[in-house]
């Protein structure tokens, strides 16, 4: 038994998304599927699992030829999948979410609903409040579901979708460990990444696509540098960060508590120099976020100040905080900062700092090509948001950020981002020092953070649990203090 991809090809408008795949794997395998942003790696997996269709080509499982026109059909033939963003009815519950959208789902009743629902999530390992709201659970507490409910509709192929973006280290284990037992049981497992140590972590063979096509397809282990050279077509050195003099204090927190959720800080202090780049480290939920949307106006601090270029802006509204040179980007690409149906030209006249009541489009189209130009987007300027890779759409977000910003705020600048597009984000973002920006950034990765900080601000259990320089400490310190321990 085994998945045959044969020779699928899939355009869009004159991009060609899948130019001739074709892979075979056997029952049992923990796949890896790697590639740049932009390879064509979603585009394959949504054909497989039936949300597009192929322009010709022909998936085969145990013999038998598909005939994939919706996602239905894909799970009706044992192909179930997990999305980059995962698509939840978010307002809804855990059974609500299980049951909605199931094909057979109508005749169903909630009682043996329910009851399935707590047999096959014990079967995994999970467990959920079937009542609990879905939009309160973390990125990884849904994707637990979307496994358990693929799994109840009979999946013997899974797959993932840059899975780890987003989660935490803890579900990330977790997660590892129920791929491996899927995998161990029979199932066909697809993991889609552009990070090489995961790949080579989880997974017993790998298939690197470039632009639309296969190149390379072995058996694990590889070594990283031949896994590189065939994702890029050539062997890619990040630069290192250059160091720009700091400015005078330009924000400072001012004994400033904030509360929200379980997120409870209190009198925090510091001084940020114009130019720095100030890192939020801590596990997801941590308060790091909280300290964001506090820098941004769209949560008020119950006390202290936060002061900007000597002006207290901790109750100036979010509007007033753009107004003085505050700049936000959230982590939630399509949910928070693009909108689904909105072009890359209409975006970047809505975010333009020029509130024109008559726009002109031809101006503006010309300009979204400049911007497509120096962020390489792989996008023309009519393209809607959705139509972007994952890659694509933070470039864009990049790209929409005004030039004369005082105080960046970031959240998990390079998520999704594949590491040359990583460097190329942190390089336009460190440009943005000399003109004496400070950056705030919350980041899972350490190395980043390592890598582009001044100062790390380590948060742990809703608190601020430590400040370091860079130069005082090391991956393993932060380690250490993400966990709420000080080294010994
Ligand atoms: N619905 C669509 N309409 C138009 N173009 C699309 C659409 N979906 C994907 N594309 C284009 O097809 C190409 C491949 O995109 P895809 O999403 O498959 O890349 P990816 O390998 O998943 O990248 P990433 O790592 O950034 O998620 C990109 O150039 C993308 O812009
Ligand atoms: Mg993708």
């Amino acid at each position: 038994m085994a998945l045959e991809i044969r020779d699928i090809h899939k355009r869009f408008g004159s991009v060609r998304a899948s130019d001739g795949v074709s892979m075979t794997i056997e029952t049992g395998s923990l796949h890896g599927i790697l590639g740049e942003n932009g390879a064509g790696k979603s585009t394959l997996m949504k054909i497989l699992s039936g949300f597009y269709e192929a322009d010709s080509g022909e998936v085969v499982l145990d013999g038998e030829v598909l005939d994939l026109r919706s996602p239905a059909d894909a799970i009706e033939a044992g192909i179930g999948m997990l999305h980059q963003d995962p698509l939840v009815f978010l307002p809804f519950s855990v059974l609500d979410n299980f049951i909605l959208g199931s094909p057979g789902a109508i005749g169903l009743d909630r009682p043996s609903a329910r009851a399935d629902l707590e047999r096959v999530s014990t079967d995994l390992g999970f467990s959920f409040d079937p009542d609990r709201i879905v939009g309160e659970m973390t990125v990884g507490e849904r994707q637990q579901l979307s496994i358990t409910r693929l799994m109840w509709l009979g999946a013997k192929v899974l797959i993932f979708d840059e899975p780890t973006t987003g989660i935490s280290a803890t579900q990330q284990i977790q997660l590892f460990a129920t791929l491996r037992k899927l995998a161990s049981e029979g199932l066909i497992v697809l993991f889609v990444s552009h990070k090489l140590e995961e790949v080579a972590e989880l997974c017993d063979s790998v298939t690197v696509i470039r632009q639309g096509k296969v190149v390379f397809g072995a058996r694990m282990p590889v070594p990283a540098e031949t896994l590189v050279t065939e994702m890029f077509g050539n062997v890619f050195v990040a630069q290192d960060r250059e160091d720009v003099p700091l400015g005078d204090q330009l924000l400072r927190f001012d004994a400033l508590s904030f509360t929200e959720g379980s997120t409870v800080v209190q009198g925090f202090g510091l001084e940020v120099a114009a130019g720095e780049v100030i890192g939020l480290a801590g596990l997801e939920g941590s308060g790091q976020r909280t300290l964001l949307r506090v820098c941004s106006g769209l949560l008020q601090p119950s006390g202290g100040a936060v002061i900007l270029d000597g002006v207290d802006v901790s109750r100036a509204s979010y509007r007033g905080h753009l107004d003085a040179g505050v700049h936000y980007l959230p982590a939630g690409r399509l949910e928070e900062g693009l909108v689904e149906g909105i072009s890359i030209t209409e975006h970047l006249v809505l975010s333009s700092e020029s509130r024109r009541f008559f726009v002109d489009w031809g101006a503006a189209n010309d300009a979204a090509s400049i911007e497509i130009d120096e962020y390489s987007i792989k996008g023309q300027p009519g393209s809607p948001a959705e139509a972007l890779s994952g890659g694509n759409q933070q470039r864009l977000l990049l790209a929409m950020i005004p030039t004369d910003v005082r105080l960046l705020l970031l959240e998990h600048p390079t998520r999704g981002l594949d590491v040359e597009s990583a460097d190329f984000v942190w390089t336009r973002l460190l440009d943005r020092r000399e003109q004496g920006t400070a950056i705030l950034f919350a980041s899972a990765d350490l190395d980043e953070l390592l890598r582009y900080s001044d100062r790390i601000v380590v948060f742990f259990g809703g608190k601020v649990f430590a400040v370091r320089t860079v130069d005082e400490t090391d991956p393993q310190e932060l380690g250490y203090l993400i966990g709420g321990k000080e080294r010994v």
